[in-house]
């Protein structure tokens, strides 16, 4: 990886010190802007004059329109592309892609469906690269949850949260950012989907209170937020098998009992009511989703100050 670029590949990447920073602006920025017309610039325009190319290899919503929203809240420039109408999509290589891209804009943002496309990206570009999600990870919209949890209920190394579902992607980030920040994780996950292995290896070896098991009523057993996501990510091709082996994983009322009374409910979205999560909870007075929602074009503007140098 070239050696100063400020790339956002993984929380793991960074030290509890460098993520509060990125945790702490984007509250003040957000607190700052309360009651502001959206499409209005933040004071200074601190990325003025600079460029963000998005590429998606995959469809979005909230990644999409936040960083674009982020871009221009800081008086930045931004370009939106679909993979598929570009020469990386008839064998032209990542690393090219890289080094050209590297000649236009000042930043890449992209959707990968591979991770090792994200590092290869990361590896050949000369201007910060940021991960909006692969297969292995989903570290901006961790940091936005994280960001959501602490509004409500304040720093979360004195709290447990619990991780229900499959162990996909957004756990794997949810494992770096608890290991990192302090505070217990508990992820339960069926036998068949258990959270990434290098993940947890990496959370011991750094001193992280992870805790896996098979039953999703001894993860949340008093926890202080219950998350779950999708049974079935983009990247996954299993779909019937998914929806049998997850199903007892749903997060409904009889499990939010079991959490503290007090717990919040979690989840990235998009959201399948009647699956991963029952409308009653989704929809219910415990679900903080829109904030996260909202709180991924905060964190996201924290992020790009960070990979672009504006201190
Ligand atoms: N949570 C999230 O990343 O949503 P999108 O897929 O809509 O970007
Ligand atoms: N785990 C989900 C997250 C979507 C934002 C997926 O990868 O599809």
């Amino acid at each position: 990886m070239a050696g100063d670029v400020r790339h956002f590949l993984d929380i793991s990447d960074f030290s509890k010190a460098e993520l509060r920073q990125v945790l702490d602006r984007s509250q003040a920025m957000k607190a700052a802007r309360k009651g502001q017309p959206k499409g209005m610039v933040d004071q200074g325009a601190p990325l003025k004059g600079r460029a963000l190319a998005m590429i998606f290899q995959q469809p979005s919503t909230r990644t999409r329109v936040s960083f674009e929203v982020a871009m221009r809240q800081l008086g930045g420039e931004v370009l939106v592309i679909s993979a598929n109408d570009m020469q990386l999509g008839r064998g032209e290589t990542i690393a090219d892609t890289a080094r050209v891209l590297s000649r236009y804009v000042d930043a890449i943002m992209i959707r990968a469906k591979r991770h090792d496309h994200l590092m290869e990206l990361a590896e050949h570009a000369t201007i910060p690269v940021i991960n909006g999600l692969t297969n292995k990870s989903h570290p901006c919209q961790v940091m936005a949850d994280v960001m959501t949890f602490e509004e409500h209920r304040g720093q979360v190394d004195k709290h447990a949260i619990a991780w229900v579902g499959d162990g996909n992607n957004v756990a794997t980030s949810w494992i770096h950012a608890m290991t990192r920040l302090g505070g217990e994780l508990r992820l339960g996950c069926p036998s068949e989907l258990p959270p990434d292995a290098q993940a947890v290896d990496w959370a011991r070896a750094h001193g992280g209170k992870v805790k896996v098991t098979t039953s999703a009523e001894e993860a949340v057993k008093d926890a202080a937020c219950v998350i779950a996501d999708v049974w079935v990510s983009m990247h996954d091709t299993d779909a019937a098998a998914r929806h049998n082996m997850l199903k007892p994983y749903q997060v409904n009322q009889t499990l939010m009992r079991q959490a503290r009374p007090d717990a919040l409910f979690m989840h990235c979205l998009p959201a399948h009511r009647g699956e991963e999560v029952t409308a009653e909870v989704m929809d219910g007075p415990q679900s903080v989703v829109f904030d996260e929602a909202e709180n991924r074009l905060h964190i996201q503007k924290s992020i790009l100050l960070r990979c672009l140098g504006a201190e």
